[in-house]
């Protein structure tokens, strides 16, 4: 199943959303400008808007006072994306079913893409209609997200354990920093604005889950899945002998371990007592997802 299908309406709004803040923010076209929008406006499964409207459908919250965490979210990836598929790091050249933004610009417009795609994505976050407050919390959530002990420091963590044996417990950390902290960010930032404290709640569980097992089937499809359906280079991780979950476990442990993980995502949006009928379905789609 494709998340297009289940989730048509939201992807049209991030996609129109995001093309908008493009607008507003640089009307100027400019080398720079053209390689944001390359990126950004290429498609991609959208799954980080679609968690963080699923989680306000779950709360009553308008999309439209999500729609700059939505937005601001997808920067932060589409720049983490680019820089992944640098020569110094992942080296893969398609990305989305396009050239990646180092081939089809080139390395040093690749580079300040993500830099650009990261400063604009607090900038945009900081536009979120909600208290002078609140926007300080949700800068402080994405940053950490995006920092040191999250997506970057996950980056790296990732590209040390090339060529190297790691343990479980070691690769489930280098996960939930590198994929999992942004997808955790998305539930948190949610959970501002309704006015959750309380960061080890329930939702918050949910979403470490379900960024583990988002990577562990991102690893699984890089070995099942053809280039074509994928928009990406399938066996990149085996060219680059890294630490994957099929890697250690073989493919049919990585399924076991991510359908471990998805089950506990059930087990935590059915603590919630809200209906989550929109987290549930995108929860099915991290396991049935084909790319
Ligand atoms: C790919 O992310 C990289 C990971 C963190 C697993 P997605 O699978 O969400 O990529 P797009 O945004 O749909 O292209
Ligand atoms: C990337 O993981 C995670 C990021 C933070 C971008 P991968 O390197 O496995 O992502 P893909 O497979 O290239 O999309
Ligand atoms: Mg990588
Ligand atoms: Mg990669
Ligand atoms: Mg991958």
């Amino acid at each position: 199943m494709r998340a297009n299908e289940i989730f048509a309406a939201e992807q049209k709004r991030i996609n129109t959303f995001l093309s908008q803040q493009l607008d507003n923010l640089c009307s100027e076209q400019s080398t720079l400008r053209n390689s944001v929008a390359y990126a950004l406006l290429a498609g991609g499964k959208r799954i980080r808007p679609l968690l963080v409207y699923a989680t306000c459908d779950a709360y009553g919250l308008p999309y439209s006072q999500a729609d700059y965490i939505a937005a601001a979210i997808e920067m932060i990836h589409t720049y983490s994306l680019i820089h992944d598929d640098l020569p110094c790091m992942d080296d893969d050249n398609l990305r989305r079913g396009r050239p990646t933004c180092h081939i089809a610009f080139n390395e040093a417009t690749a580079v300040l893409a993500g830099d650009a795609l990261q400063a604009i994505a607090f900038e945009v976050l900081a536009q979120t209609p909600c208290q002078p407050k609140q926007i300080v919390k949700l800068i402080q959530i994405m940053a950490k997200a995006c920092g040191l002990n999250g997506m970057a420091g996950g980056q790296s963590l990732d590209l040390e354990a090339e060529n190297r044996q790691v343990s479980l417990a070691q690769l489930q950390k280098i996960h939930a920093a590198k994929t999992g902290a942004l997808l955790t960010a998305c539930v948190d930032m949610v959970a501002v604005l309704v006015k959750i404290e309380d960061q080890s709640d329930h939702l918050h569980q949910f979403a470490q889950h379900f960024g583990i097992a988002f990577q562990i089937i991102d690893d699984v499809l890089d070995v099942t899945a053809e280039t074509k359906t994928l928009g990406k280079p399938s066996g990149s991780d085996q060219g680059l002998n890294k630490s994957t979950y099929p890697n250690l476990m073989g493919l049919d442990g990585a399924q076991k371990e991510a359908k471990k993980h998805i089950k506990l995502c059930f087990k935590h949006l059915n603590n919630l007592s809200r209906n989550h009928e929109k987290l549930h379905k995108l929860t099915n789609f991290v396991l049935d997802r084909t790319h």
